[in-house]
């Protein structure tokens, strides 16, 4: 099989094509992760032309046996089965050429009222479909491994921040239940995705519709598909639902970057909530006691990846004329790679929080230092009849003093705090403790121990749902 490979389109060339060309144009070395796809696309083709009375139901079945052998061949030989035609132009003539091999002139009818137009992009669909669902279920796998976690430190305690600088404390399964929502944000947006990519564009051919009696709505039963596309010009030339897994997944990027950089602070020597596992760290070639956090920096990176495939994709269909345009082959190594990318740092992201240590204590004694309860203080005040702005001003003096005694809040003398508000009385150290603290934030979303008790119970409900 080496040498030039059988052209799909020969028929009114006179030259051969240029070398360097050919290599431009093949898509085959991406592209053949659709084989299993196309080969199912084409099988549902084939019956759909038996129905038609196209194909006769020797032929058909011939045909049907012959798909069912490549499939088998690649299952069998792997990535060697596609090496033996390399040169191929795209998984679509591969495809082909291996038919026509086994079953003659079968394999040559097969392409009647088809066109790759539609035909990729009905073999793109069924493939994304299956990836949008295996990303689906590790994000939930990395819900699971939150709630997990959350449940393992139901009391512990941290410092909750805004600007970086230590503002109040929450409860650490919190913290985790933040993440979670994001990510079951994350799921709704691909459920979305997948339900628009699971159209069949298959019998719009080349771009006005087929000629040939194909049940279309047949078809789509066949191979899993909500409904037929209703127009072939935009049939062949949409990859809107590329874009959208892409911004989905980007979605999903920006959330597991922000939770890697949480990890990557909580677990430095100046925070010190965290401890990581060394199974998802690294050392130093040079420094003997560096542990660095390697797996969430590369998730924290590989975001960047995801944002550019996503970018990329929005701009390859910017302007282009109806209907397909060779610009076209361009979606499938970035669709690819979204894929790749979101299904290696969710899995990543499920083993470093699988394997984390939460220093309880250190987070504990870092939320109750940095005057975390200056808001209760001013709450206090404000519930004894002092309006709440001069109450935030009179709290605002009080850590100063603190501040400047080098002493807490909940440290200052009695007679100290009645300097700034005779309404200050003994119940105040009750009021400024860790305990009131969190549990005054007893509104439905707040950090109050029953709250974020139930919040945990309802979410963990959820992901046995669905
Ligand atoms: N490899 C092509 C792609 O990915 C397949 C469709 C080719 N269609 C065509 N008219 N040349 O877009």
């Amino acid at each position: 099989m080496m040498g030039e490979s059988k052209k799909l389109w020969g028929g009114r060339f006179e030259r051969l094509t240029d070398p360097g060309f050919a290599r431009f144009n093949r898509s085959f070395g991406f592209d053949r992760r659709l084989f299993e796809a196309d080969v199912r696309g084409s099988m549902a083709h084939g019956e759909a032309l038996r129905a038609a009375g196209v194909l006769g139901d020797e032929e058909a079945a011939a045909l049907a046996e012959g798909l069912r052998t490549l499939l088998a061949r690649a299952a069998e030989r792997g990535d060697a089965y596609f090496d033996e035609d390399a040169d191929a132009e795209d998984v679509h003539s591969f495809i082909e050429a291996r038919l026509v091999e086994l079953v003659g002139d079968a394999g040559r009818r097969l392409h009647t009222g088809r066109s790759r137009n539609d035909q990729v992009a009905t073999a793109l669909r069924l493939w994304l479909r299956g990836e949008i669902e295996s990303v689906g279920g590790r994000v939930r796998e990395v819900q699971g491994a939150l709630l997990d976690l959350a449940e393992a430190h139901r009391d512990a305690v941290l410092p909750g921040y805004t600007h970086l600088q230590r503002a109040q404390p929450v409860l650490w399964p919190h913290w985790c239940l933040a993440y979670f929502e994001m990510l079951s944000r994350d799921r709704e947006r691909l459920a979305e995705a997948r339900r628009r990519t699971n159209i069949l564009p298959l019998g719009s051919a080349a771009l006005a519709g087929t000629s040939y009696p194909v049940d279309r709505e047949e078809v789509a039963r066949a191979l899993g598909f909500e409904g037929v596309s209703r127009n072939s010009l935009d049939a062949v030339s949409d990859r809107d639902f590329c874009v959208e897994f892409a911004c989905a997944g980007s979605l999903v990027m920006a959330h597991l970057s922000r939770l890697a950089e949480d990890l990557i602070l909580y677990a430095t020597t100046e925070f010190g909530f965290v401890e990581l596992s060394d199974a998802v760290a690294t050392g130093s070639s040079l420094m003997p006691q560096k542990k660095n956090p390697d797996a969430l920096e590369l998730v924290r990176g590989k975001t960047a990846r995801v944002y550019g495939h996503a970018l990329a994709l929005l701009t390859l269909v910017k302007g282009l004329p109806l209907t397909y345009n060779k610009d076209m082959q361009e979606d499938k190594e970035a669709v690819f790679d979204v894929a790749d990318t979101l299904s290696s740092s969710l899995e990543v992201t499920a083993t470093v929080l699988r394997n984390v240590r939460v220093r309880e204590g250190r987070a504990r004694d870092a939320a109750t230092v940095g005057y975390m309860n200056a808001t209760e203080m001013a709450d206090y005040l404000a519930r004894r009849g002092l309006p709440f702005r001069e109450a935030h001003e009179v709290a605002g003096r009080m850590v100063l003093y603190g501040l400047g005694k080098g002493l807490e809040l909940h440290e200052l003398d009695l007679e100290e705090l009645r300097e700034f508000s005779t309404l200050v009385a003994e119940d105040v150290y009750e009021a400024l403790s860790l305990e009131q603290t969190l549990a005054t934030k007893r509104q439905t979303g707040g950090t109050s121990p029953e709250r974020v008790a139930e919040a945990l119970a309802a979410a963990r409900a959820s992901l046995t749902e669905g």
